[in-house]
């Protein structure tokens, strides 16, 4: 078996409305319930084996539930990440109009949200730049990196990227040639990578050899996996990945999941699940592994960037 690892994002748990693809939405939307499930999946995340947890300031009352989680739990062994770059803007307002979150690189930004954020260390071990993008200028922006540099060296942080989008390889490989005095600025990668979008595999493999740390999302294309009549486009995919849940006993978030462990082997893939019953499921993943013809099977689903990039930013909060 592989040494990649499942840890949990917390994009769903700690805001009312999320950009996925979802089958039974809780009508109870009150912060008091979110945090109360928060923190049940976190428990069973910990009690499961999982000890490596991502959050963002974007992600609502995420980190605040992570950081409380933290300081009662007292756990030794856990490791968290967390990004700067974007505000939740919807304050909890439900079927919040426009955008729930905005984008802004800038060094008072950085500074502003690290100044929340180091709350969570010394469990803090990776910070990263929330989907750095080459139009916004952050992999060229002399003052965002040397601070981030900074706080590398003084916290002994590993700094990372996430990446979404068409551009993701072109991203991956600029901000992979950031260096301070020779030394690679950025230790982690985190990029969406699953059955559908596989554009990253070549360059994310090439970081693994150099001992980067890769970290997956999306690996269930935010819910499109699952069989679903709105994309009809993906029904001889569906059926396959029905035909193989059904051979290994496992739902189908678990053989996507499984895709990515035997394909890429990353240093971590991240559940995105809200409740406790969707992260067992993903748990599932770790108990099988995919036939050699099966991964290639798989592989020949990967659709272009564009259509994939296209169809996600249709998809609804909700
Ligand atoms: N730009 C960035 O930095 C960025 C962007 C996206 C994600 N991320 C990180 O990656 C993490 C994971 O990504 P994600 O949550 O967006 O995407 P994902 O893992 O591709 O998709 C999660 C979706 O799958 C559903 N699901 C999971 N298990 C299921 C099951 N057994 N049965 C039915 N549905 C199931 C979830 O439903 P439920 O909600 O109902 O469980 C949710 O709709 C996030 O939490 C975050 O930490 C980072």
């Amino acid at each position: 078996m592989s040494n990649t690892k499942i840890g949990l994002g917390l994009a769903a748990l700690g805001r009312p409305d999320y950009i996925n693809v979802r089958s039974n939405i809780s009508t109870d939307k009150s912060v008091g319930t979110f945090k109360k499930n928060a923190f049940k999946v976190l428990d069973k995340s910990y009690e499961l084996g999982i000890r490596d947890f991502d959050v963002a300031p974007s992600y609502g009352l995420g980190e605040e539930f992570l950081l409380e989680w933290n300081n009662t739990r007292h756990y030794k062994d856990v490791n968290l990440s967390t990004k700067f770059g974007y505000t939740y803007v919807a304050n909890w307002e439900i079927g919040f109009e426009g955008k729930h979150e905005v984008k802004e690189h800038s060094l008072s930004k950085l500074n502003e949200q690290w100044e929340i954020s180091k709350a969570l260390l010394p469990k803090l071990k990776i910070y990263q730049i929330h989907s750095a993008t080459l139009d916004s200028g952050v992999l060229n922006n002399i003052d965002v990196l040397s601070r981030l540099n900074e706080l590398k060296q003084e916290h002994g942080l590993k700094i990372g990227i996430t990446s979404s989008g068409t551009e993701q390889v072109k991203i991956i490989k600029e901000a992979s040639k950031v260096n301070f005095n020779g030394e690679d600025l950025f230790d982690s990668y985190q990029a969406t990578f699953n059955i559908f979008e596989q554009s990253c595999f070549a360059i994310l493999q090439q970081l693994l050899s150099k001992d980067k740390t890769i970290i997956i999302k999306e690996a269930l294309a935010n819910g499109r996996v699952f069989t679903n009549s709105q994309f009809k486009n993906y029904n001889v995919i569906y059926n396959y990945l029905e035909t193989l849940a059904t051979k290994y006993k496992v739902g189908i978030d678990a053989i996507a999941l499984r895709f990515v462990f035997d394909h890429l082997e990353p240093t971590l893939i991240l559940s995105g699940a809200s409740n406790t019953e969707h992260l067992k499921q993903n748990l599932n993943a770790l108990n099988f592994k995919l036939l050699p013809e099966e991964i290639t099977n798989l592989k020949g689903f990967a659709v272009l960037p564009k259509h994939y990039w296209l169809e996600r930013s249709n998809l609804a909060w909700n």
